[in-house]
């Protein structure tokens, strides 16, 4: 009784001490659903109802959020993209849903969702028209369109950038922000500027960014590929000095969304995008089809530890921190209680490679014993110091992820954590000695 007691008071101590405040929107990457990537703009409901984009999509994807646990795991946005708006506005000038896709309109849709304990999340482009050909929002209608979602009752918006121009872009996307503001209703914002733009300073301006918007699309489009999976993560990693100091709570970058669940990528590829997007903290948005999803990829998906790893707190973007024979490359993510998350990536195309290597020589130097968990297996490593050698086994276009974090300082005789370490098992041990 009396040590049941120790150890909840210890583990209490633990969880307070680590946990940090949330306020504002997005003060961690979002986590939902998003039509584009799967569904495209399919409006044909005449021959393909089960998957046009139509209030019937959405509904179903919603329930399928709540029954299969994915809400609880925190994928809470259903995320319209383009392609649901008639093609014109109505006689005064507004944005209506596709009077036969979207029957009930919007603000139903949003209530359903929101019965359900999800957010709505609606699609925009700031330009003539959409990318889909759609109607666009033009500066001089800003301000229209927002006060429209936010009686809607809409959580989210995606402002896309096609048919529109560096200048248009300069003045509407910041426009947005007040006009969204303006209306009251705390409406997350996502920004497709820089992706329009190249991504990269001096045309992008992060730091503005970070001021208006929640998260933004840096880059292409994702395709249903290994290869686009690839490129964006070159990408990313090539230009991590600038893009990495710019993520934090309330403020993301945006790769695009998951493709696991869909046509183009192998188990072990798609064990792969959920780790690299976890160190990328990226929004996980999910653009599958959940009535079919595979057992595989949802376990994937639904992976835990991958998802208090992608929610970490401290919202600290990771990076690449080696790339070895051109065929290995090693991500880091710091976490908060001095935790972090490795990720071992593997490019060839032969066989599992067995790569030998120590937390020294990944730069780690708190001189620490480290208890380490991987994050597909659930194996645990207890005692590893920084320089042991260890090694792992990574398949072809795959990944080996480990979540660690130290549970004795060798250096610091008489830290708190020390405490609770017992020497004969080399286990965390949460009894005081
Ligand atoms: C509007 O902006 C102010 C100042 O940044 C902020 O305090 C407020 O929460 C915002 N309101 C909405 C609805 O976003
Ligand atoms: C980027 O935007 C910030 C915030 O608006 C501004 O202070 C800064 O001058 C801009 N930087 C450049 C290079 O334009």
């Amino acid at each position: 009784m009396a040590m049941k007691l120790v150890a909840s008071v210890f583990i209490l101590a633990v969880a307070s001490f680590c946990q940090a405040l949330e306020n504002g929107l997005m003060r961690t990457p979002p986590m939902g659903w998003l039509a584009w990537e799967r569904f495209r703009c399919n409006v044909d409901c005449k021959n393909d109802p089960q998957n046009c984009i139509s209030e019937n999509l959405f509904m179903e994807m919603a329930d399928y959020l709540v029954t299969n646990g994915w809400k609880d795991l925190g994928y809470v946005y259903v995320n319209i993209d383009d392609c649901w708006t008639a093609k014109k506005r109505d006689a005064k000038g507004r944005l209506v849903p596709d009077p036969e896709r979207f029957p009930h309109g919007i603000k139903a849709l949003a209530d359903y969702v929101h019965s359900k304990g999800l957010k709505l999340g609606i699609y925009g482009d700031l330009g003539i028209y959409t990318c889909g050909g759609y109607p666009g929002t033009k500066l001089n209608q800003i301000e229209l369109d927002a006060s429209t979602f936010a009686e809607w009752g809409v959580d989210m918006l995606k402002l896309d950038g096609c048919y529109s121009s560096a200048w248009y872009q300069a003045k509407g996307y910041p426009r947005m922000t007040r006009a969204l503001n303006a209306t009251g209703r705390h409406i997350a914002y996502s920004c497709s500027w820089p992706a329009y733009r190249g991504g990269l300073p001096p045309q992008v301006n992060y730091t503005l960014l970070s001021n208006i918007c929640n998260l933004w699309r840096n880059y292409v489009d994702i395709q249903d590929s290994w290869d686009s999976v690839l490129s964006i993560v070159d990408w990313f990693s090539n230009h991590q000095d600038v893009l990495q100091p710019q993520a934090g709570p309330g403020h993301w970058n945006d790769p695009d969304t998951l493709i696991i669940g869909n046509f183009g990528l192998s188990e072990e590829q798609s064990r792969s995008q959920m780790a690299l997007w976890t160190i990328l903290a990226a929004p996980l948005l999910l653009s599958t089809d959940l009535r079919t999803i595979s057992q595989s990829s949802k376990e994937i998906l639904q992976n835990k530890l991958m998802i208090k790893i992608n929610q970490d707190p401290l919202g600290i973007q990771g990076r690449r921190i080696l790339q070895e024979k051109s065929y290995i490359e090693v991500f880091q993510r710091p976490l908060s209680c001095s935790a972090s998350a490795l990720v071992f990536f593997s490019r060839r195309t032969d066989m599992p490679y067995h790569y030998t290597t120590s937390l020294a020589k990944l730069n780690y130097t708190q001189n620490a014993i480290y208890e380490v968990q991987d994050v597909y297996t659930g194996e645990m490593i207890s005692g590893l110091k920084i320089t042991d050698k260890f090694t792992v086994v990574i398949n072809p276009s795959g990944v080996v992820m480990w979540y660690l974090y130290p549970i004795m300082y060798l250096d610091q005789p008489f830290s708190f954590l020390n405490q609770f370490y017992k020497s004969e098992t080399k286990k965390f041990y949460p009894f005081p000695l």
